[in-house]
Formats: structure tokens, C-alpha cells, sequence
């Protein structure tokens, strides 16, 4: 095993704060904030490809934002409640009631008439949907929309779920609102090709009443529920229609970036309708080779209307990213703001190939037997024979089967680069996949912990994720600390093995099953598991397989909770099964169906 040490990951982004002990949970999500603004370094790279303005976030210029909130709040508060008001009386003939609606009234003839009544009826909001916890506000100047732009089959759906994804792992409240979903949950599945043509008037009509109804959602989600990114996913393929959307998302103050995806890689647009578009709610039941013929049809209607990002002079001014190819090229056109410089290095680093990402934690270590946290200890036997049984799974997953070792990723500890080195590959030592840095109460036990300062292991139990030791690190700094190794693994194209400990096991493994930050701390990782993740469209899929090995340290933490909240059933490696973990509904719409286009 051959050793590479790589911490300028980890010096970039952990900023070395002197004491941290005793931060309100205000001052620390500014001091986050604060962190992430130094990782700007990282993002502007990405402006420095196309100078615009200056992105770079300051207090200065945040504050006089923060004092306009209320007032656009309570703005906004008037026109929701106008807007809901009209809502409840929409019916065709007063449709022009929507602001920059299309004037103009639909023959409606008896053959729409049951559209009409299903739109009047599903139209009035139902309570339940803007239910959900209250998160906390994360601190952001200003609500993004991300308006994604494109031909169906162009991987909309699978960059707004990923982004999203992404986006919720770092803290943001993001969510994906598909116009689709919306025609599905109003009117059904009932579409052909012919709905799409933009010819079709009353196609036109019923699309452009299905993006309102799926932007006042987004709008109310935004201003009033804490939301901060939303991502308005549609093929918004006109210019009159973002322009539409534009301006009704301006006038409630909202940012706007628009997202194209382009292909001009057939192969790729055919691979994208065989593997997702076939299981699309609108071909359900449907004879496949007449579902794919409808389907191109849907796309050479859209073609016929569509209009790229900028071929429009007035879209000079809009900031907006266009991705060719799957990210093969890219075009950036006045990206401003931290935030938005977070996306564009998001999907500059991002594919959709297949690969396979193992993860593990190392094996038992001494301080796992005596409950001590954190330090550099060594390896016991039972660990010393887990590394031994990952050595020969490897080996079985890879060389048995006449296929290349993975790239193996470890910590700088010493118990994960034992647990490795029996692996003849080339190891990578991470400072940043290092283990959560307990501070002050390194090399305790949790009973120490809790006898000696009381304090500690009571607001740790209270607030496990925002928690920082005194001196040391919480879950939310963990998550800062490892995204560049994230941005990494998401460049590779080849599998790769990454052993580091529980903490950072528990925030990838979050990454990659769309796990929420509160969840994250409590996951279940046991000792001598191996997770398979396989990163896919919509979602990923996980095996967890326990290589057998006997530990005497259960995993058993204060703060975790009850038995049974873990998140995959292990399987032995002469049992092996595929467990779907429920965190994938996250990457499904409201009712569990892939998402697919309006
Ligand atoms: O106990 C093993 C360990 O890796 C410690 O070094 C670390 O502090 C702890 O797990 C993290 O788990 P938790 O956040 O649940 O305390």
C-alpha cells in the first residue's frame, strides 16, 4: 500500500477558530456563513471564467437586506392573500385573472370540460400542502429560484434533484417544484404528445396555468415557509415564458437563475429516454415502443417552440448557466453571489456516469473498547481482522471479477490507514475525512463527558448537529469540512473506497441518500459494515454488507437514538440483497412517482 497525504483540502476550508466554546446558535450560523465565505476562493474560480460582477458576500451589504424583509414579507403577505383568493374562484373564464397570463378564453368544449373540473376543483390549496416541520432560517440575503431550461429527456428532473440534494446537505432549505408533478396531481396522465404541441391552444393554456399553479406554491414556500433555493423544474422553453416567469418571481423580490441543459449527443438524449422516461406515471401500462414514439413526439413539439438561454438579447442581462452534454461545456452569463457560485462549481464537478462508491468505517480500534473518543489509536485484533475480510471483499468485488482496484480514500488517522493497508492499491490520507475533533473532550468517555462537564453533554444532547465541542468541531462544521472531498468523489468516474469514522461516514452517507442535516448525527453506522452506494438518476441505491467480524464497541452514543433507526438492514456477504433506503422518496415526487417533464 502506498500512501499520499492530502490536507489542502482540509487547510482551505477549516477555518482555525481559536475557541469556539460557548457560541450562540445565532452567532454560529454567522460564523458558518463567515466559513463559507472563505471557501469563495473555491467558487470564484468558477467567476473567474467569466468575470461579472463582484460575487463575494459582506456583512455590509447583507444587513440593509435583512431590514427589507419585513416590509417584503409583509408585501408579500397582501398579494398572497389576494392570490389565494383568486385561486379559489380560478375557472377558465376568469384565468386572466393571473397576473401575465395569456388573455383570452378557452372554447371550452365538452371534451375539456372534465379537465376544467378537475383543474377548478384540485386548484383550491388543500392544508397539507405547505405541512412540514418549521426549519430553522438559514441565514441567506436573498430567496434563489433556479429555473431550469430544456427539451424533455435532457436531464432537468436529475440536475434539480441533485442540486437539491446538494443544497439541503449544506444547510440550505431547497426543494424542487415540478410542473409535471402538478399536471399529474390536476389532471392526470392522460397526455399524448399532441398537449404539447404549441400549436394546441388549449395545451398552451392549461401548461401556462400549471406553471402558475406550481410558482405560487414555490413562492409561498419561499416567503413564507423558510425556504431559501427553490427549484422550478420545467422546460420553460420559450423566451416569452421565462420572461413571464422572470418577472412574477421579481416582483416578489426573488432571484432568478435561469439552468439549461443542452445535448447535442443523441446517444445521450436515447439513453436518457430508455432509462427514465419509460417509467414515467404518463407511460404507465403503456406498450413501450408506442411510449417512446409518443415520447419523441412530446420532444419534437417543444423543438418546435424552443428557444435557447440568450438567443434573446434581453437575456444578456439574467444571470444563467448553460450545461452542454452532460457538463462537457459550460456557459456562465453574469453569475453573481455566493450562492450561485456554490452551483456553478456544483455542476462543473458533477457527471451522471455509473459508478460505485464503497464507504466504511475502520476497523475496532483500542479506544473503541474503552469508549474514549476521538485521538490516534491504534487497531485491535477484531479491527486487525476486519481490515483482512475488506481486503479479500475487495478483492472479490474487483480483481476476482478481472476488474481494477478501486482508489482507496482514508483519513490521516492511524486506524483507518491500518484498516486499508492490506489493500495493494494506492491510498489517499484526507485531513479532512478526519474524525469529528471532539476538543476538549478528546480522549473521554461519554460518562466522563457527562460527570465532568454536565454542560457539555447536555447541549450536545440537545442540539447534536449544531453542537460544537469547546475546541472543537459540530456535525454543521464537519459537513463545511468534508464538501470539497464530496465535489471530489462526485468528479471521479472510477469506484473508490472511502474508510474514515463515524461521523464522517454519517454525513457522505447523508450526502449521497439525501438524509436531512437534523438525521444525520444520529444515523446508525456499525463498525465492520461496508455501504455500497450506487449513484443514480433520481436516486441512489445502497447495500450495506456485514463483513462479519465481531466488535465489542456497539456504536452506542448518548445521543443516538432508539435501536432500529438504522438506516439500512445489513445483509452477509452469502445473503446479499439490495435495501432501498426510504430517504429515496426524497428524490421522487409527492407521490413517489419519478419526476418528469410539464
Ligand atoms: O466513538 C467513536 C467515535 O468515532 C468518536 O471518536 C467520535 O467522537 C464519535 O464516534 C462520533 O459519534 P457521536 O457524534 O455520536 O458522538
Amino acid at each position: 500500500m502506498t500512501e499520499k497525504e492530502t490536507d489542502a483540502v482540509g487547510d482551505d476550508v477549516n477555518p482555525v477558530q481559536e475557541d469556539r466554546e460557548g457560541d450562540s446558535s445565532e452567532q454560529r450560523q454567522m460564523n458558518n456563513q463567515n466559513a463559507s465565505s472563505e471557501q469563495i476562493p473555491n467558487a470564484s474560480g468558477v467567476v473567474r471564467i467569466l468575470p461579472t460582477n463582484n460575487g463575494s458576500l459582506s456583512l455590509e451589504n447583507m444587513q440593509p437586506d435583512m431590514r427589507n424583509r419585513g416590509k417584503l414579507q409583509e408585501q408579500f403577505a397582501r398579494l398572497t392573500t389576494e392570490r389565494w383568493n383568486l385561486r379559489r374562484n380560478v375557472s377558465f373564464n376568469n384565468i386572466s385573472a393571473f397576473p401575465a397570463m395569456p388573455t383570452g378564453e378557452i372554447k371550452a368544449s365538452s371534451s375539456n370540460l372534465s379537465l376544467v373540473e378537475k383543474f377548478q376543483a384540485a386548484a383550491i390549496p388543500t392544508s397539507d400542502s405547505h405541512q412540514g416541520t418549521e426549519p430553522e432560517p438559514v441565514f441567506m440575503t436573498k430567496k434563489l429560484v433556479v429555473v431550469m431550461v430544456g427539451l424533455p429527456a435532457r436531464g432537468k428532473s436529475y440536475i434539480s434533484q441533485a442540486l437539491s440534494r446538494y443544497l439541503n446537505w449544506l444547510g440550505y432549505h431547497a426543494r424542487v417544484f415540478n410542473v409535471g408533478s402538478m399536471r399529474r396531481k390536476l389532471l392526470g396522465t392522460d397526455h399524448k404528445a399532441k398537449f404539447f404541441d404549441p400549436a394546441n391552444e388549449e395545451g398552451s393554456m392549461l401548461r401556462w396555468q400549471l406553471a402558475l399553479e406550481t410558482m405560487n406554491d414555490m413562492t409561498h414556500w419561499l416567503l413564507e415557509d423558510h425556504g431559501n433555493v427553490a427549484v422550478f423544474d420545467a422546460t420553460n422553453s420559450t423566451y416569452e415564458r421565462r420572461q413571464r416567469v422572470y418577472d412574477s418571481l421579481q416582483e416578489h423580490g426573488i432571484r432568478v437563475l435561469f439552468l439549461e441543459s443542452i445535448c447535442t449527443d443523441k446517444s445521450l438524449v436515447d439513453r436518457n429516454i430508455t432509462a427514465t422516461k419509460m417509467f414515467s406515471p404518463d407511460y404507465v401500462g403503456h406498450d413501450p415502443e408506442e411510449a417512446v414514439m409518443d415520447f419523441k413526439n412530446r420532444i419534437a413539439n417543444y423543438e418546435k417552440a424552443y428557444e435557447s438561454l440568450g438567443r434573446h438579447p434581453d437575456e444578456n442581462d439574467y444571470s444563467y448557466l448553460q450545461t452542454i452534454d452532460a457538463g462537457k461545456r459550460l456557459v456562465l452569463n453574469e453569475i453573481t453571489g455566493f450562492i450561485q457560485g456554490k452551483i456553478v462549481s456544483y455542476l462543473m464537478n458533477t457527471h451522471i456516469m455509473p459508478r460505485t462508491i464503497y464507504l466504511s468505517r475502520h476497523g475496532e480500534s483500542k479506544w473503541n473498547v474503552t469508549g474514549q473518543l476521538g485521538g490516534d489509536p491504534p487497531l485491535t485484533e477484531r479491527g486487525k481482522s476486519y481490515a483482512f475480510k475488506l481486503a479479500e471483499f475487495i478483492n472479490e468485488e474487483f480483481l476476482l471479477q478481472g476488474k481494477e482496484l478501486p482508489i482507496v480514500w482514508s483519513s490521516q488517522l492511524r486506524r483507518t490507514r491500518q484498516t486499508v493497508e492490506m489493500i495493494p492499491t494506492v491510498n489517499v490520507c484526507w485531513r479532512a475525512l478526519n474524525e469529528i475533533d471532539a476538543g476538549k473532550c478528546e480522549g473521554m468517555t461519554y460518562d466522563e463527558i457527562k460527570k465532568e462537564m454536565p454542560e457539555v453533554a447536555a447541549a450536545r444532547k440537545k442540539d447534536k448537529l449544531r453542537y460544537r465541542y469547546p475546541q472543537g468541531e459540530s456535525y454543521v462544521d464537519v459537513i463545511q469540512r468534508i464538501e470539497p472531498v464530496i465535489l471530489e468523489l462526485e468528479r471521479q468516474r472510477e469506484p473508490v473506497l472511502i474508510v474514515a469514522h463515524n461521523a464522517i461516514i454519517r454525513a457522505i452517507y447523508s450526502y449521497y441518500m439525501g438524509v436531512s442535516q437534523e438525521e444525520c448525527p444520529n444515523l446508525d453506522i456499525p463498525l465492520h459494515h461496508v455501504f455500497k452506494i450506487f449513484p443514480r438518476a433520481y436516486k441512489c441505491d445502497c447495500e450495506l454488507i456485514n463483513l462479519q467480524v465481531d466488535n465489542i464497541y456497539n456504536n452506542k452514543t448518548p445521543e443516538d437514538t432508539p435501536k432500529g433507526n438504522s438506516p439500512l438492514q445489513p445483509s452477509s456477504r452469502d445473503d446479499l440483497h439490495t435495501y432501498v433506503s426510504t430517504h429515496f422518496e426524497a428524490m421522487l415526487d409527492a407521490h413517489g412517482n419519478v419526476l418528469a417533464e410539464d
